[in-house]
């Protein structure tokens, strides 16, 4: 209910101007974001290999309203690829539709996907795609659905919070889909989404049994405990081995269980977001735990 009411709240333009503008949120902003620039997301991805953690690029940017916009950012992810390719760094690339123009031309946004999966793929990268607000969910999965007959590697993110979700995941069932199952991170209404922790819960356990027997290399993506242990089950049960999925999280989230899972000898990846973008995304980490807004307001008013 807080997140909700925070997430509403940091829509306001004037509440985006003042922390935005204020060099008193540098420190929340560093835990989250590895920098401005590609450089510091590489830096931070190669230190990440050096513990056995893979990463997963993530240029910041969302809800791109024009064509230079959704080209702009497609140029940045050409360059990222090319950089990746140069520094030999592990990871992979995570895009949002939306970034690529989905709100106003799906043909485009495609196109723009082709050109990033061709490079990443010519480099034996591979890519993902981020879901948005319950609006975009569908035309995702189209996008997906046109795109994986080409890249078959290509994973989807889905969100466990999605009433829908099951149906959704079901059409792809015959192609036995790369799947990545989140939570959801976005304020949605009770008639489209589960509001309740237990009943998310409910649901991404039955994603993962869905994922673990018709899915390909699954990457459960969260930083609940009981979800990963009840993936590790799912894994046992069904007679995969700790390398046949992936465990995802996000920088600066409880990195200390993730070298501890890659000390087990599972296989982890770390979401790391860079750009100057950062805000929609920074108001979503804090919304996730009351324990961040009370630290990210009291850093405001006490100056
Ligand atoms: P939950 O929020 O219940 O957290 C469980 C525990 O993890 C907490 O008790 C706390 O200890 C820790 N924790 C979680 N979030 C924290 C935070 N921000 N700060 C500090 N501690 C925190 N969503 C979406 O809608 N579309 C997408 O494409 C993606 N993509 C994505 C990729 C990856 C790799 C991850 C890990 C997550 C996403 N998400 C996402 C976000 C996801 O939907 C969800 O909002 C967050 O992962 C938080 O949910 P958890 O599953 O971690 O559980």
């Amino acid at each position: 209910m807080l997140g909700h009411l925070w997430l509403w709240v940091s829509e306001k333009p004037r509440v985006e101007r003042l922390v935005t503008k204020s060099r008193l949120t540098k420190g929340i902003v560093n835990r989250f974001i590895a920098g401005d620039d590609l450089e510091d997301a590489i830096e931070v991805i190669r230190r990440l290999n050096t513990q056995g953690i893979g990463g997963i690029l993530d240029l910041l940017g969302e809800g791109v309203k024009d064509p230079e916009g959704a080209q702009a950012a497609t140029d940045d992810y050409l360059r990222a690829i090319k950089r990746v390719e140069e520094t030999g760094v592990d990871t992979t690339i995570s895009v949002k539709p939306t970034q690529l123009g989905l709100s106003f031309d799906k043909g485009q946004c495609i196109d723009h996907f082709r050109r990033i999966a061709a490079e990443a793929t010519a480099i034996d990268m591979r890519v993902e795609i981020d879901i948005e607000q319950s609006e975009f969910v569908l035309d995702t999965l189209d996008v997906f659905r046109i795109l994986q007959i080409d890249y078959p590697d290509i994973r989807q993110a889905i969100q466990a919070y999605l009433r829908r979700t099951p149906v959704d995941l079901e059409t792809f069932a015959a192609v036995k889909p790369r799947i990545r199952l989140v939570k959801g991170a976005y304020a949605e209404p009770d008639e489209l989404a589960f509001q309740k922790g237990s009943e998310i819960d409910n649901q991404f356990k039955f994603l993962i049994d869905w994922l673990f027997e018709k899915g390909t290399d699954p990457a459960i993506a969260t930083h609940d405990s009981k979800l990963i242990d009840y993936a590790r089950f799912a894994a046992v049960r069904t007679g995969a081995e700790k390398t046949d999925f992936e465990i995802q999280m996000l920088y600066g989230v409880r990195t200390k269980l993730q070298q501890e899972l890659v000390e087990q000898g599972y296989r982890v990846r770390t979401y790391v977001p860079y750009g100057s973008a950062w805000y929609p995304y920074l108001m979503r980490r804090i919304a996730e735990r009351p324990a961040n807004l009370l630290f990210f307001l009291r850093t405001l008013v006490r100056g």
